[in-house]
């Protein structure tokens, strides 16, 4: 899709990322959703980019998965109905692509039921960005911090 757009589509993710609990197929199903969506509103010649990271959400560590492109953009007017159920909005009556405008609403509804969230940012002609967020693991957290401890207070090897 992308290739026959002329899309430039690149992947740059934190290797280093704390692990979230979600189901794979239902994550995948939003991923590919909003890539298809910035692949679809995008036109020829754009860029789509996809990053990864960790961050706060509610005062807990939290991952987070950046789809964004350099397309129209979002149009105020569309931004608060973005995510209801059979809503489009400008750029897909621009773009001309068939839809039904329940991606978004699958999406942060499936991106909610994992406790995490959804949002968009988006300046009109420069481009939309989606962030899915998802808690990290804390056992995983807690685990890894009391290693990192472990580790710092391991006497220094004897040298000989
Ligand atoms: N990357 C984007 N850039 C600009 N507008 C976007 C972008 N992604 C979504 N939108 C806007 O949000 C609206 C809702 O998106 P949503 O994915 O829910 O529906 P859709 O893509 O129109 O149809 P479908 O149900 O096939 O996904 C779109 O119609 C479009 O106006
Ligand atoms: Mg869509």
């Amino acid at each position: 899709m992308a290739i026959a757009k002329e899309i430039k589509l690149d992947l740059d993710s934190d290797l280093e990322l704390p692990p979230a609990f979600a189901d794979r197929n239902q994550l995948e199903q939003v991923l590919t959703n909003l890539v298809v969506n910035a692949l679809n509103y995008t036109p020829r010649g754009g860029s789509v980019v996809v990053t990864t990271g960790r961050g706060q959400m509610n005062g807990n560590t939290a991952v987070w998965c950046r789809v964004s492109d350099d397309g129209p953009g979002v149009d105020p007017i569309d931004l608060p109905h973005l995510f209801d159920r059979f809503y489009r909005g400008q750029a897909a009556l621009e773009s001309g692509e068939p839809g039904t405008g329940l991606g978004l609403a699958i999406c942060k509804e499936i991106i909610e039921r994992h406790n995490g969230k959804l949002d968009v940012s988006s300046q009109p002609g420069q481009g939309a960005a989606f962030t899915v967020w998802l808690p990290a693991d804390k056992s995983t957290l807690i685990q890894q911090a009391e290693e990192d401890k472990d580790s710092q207070a391991e006497p220094a090897p004897a040298s000989d």
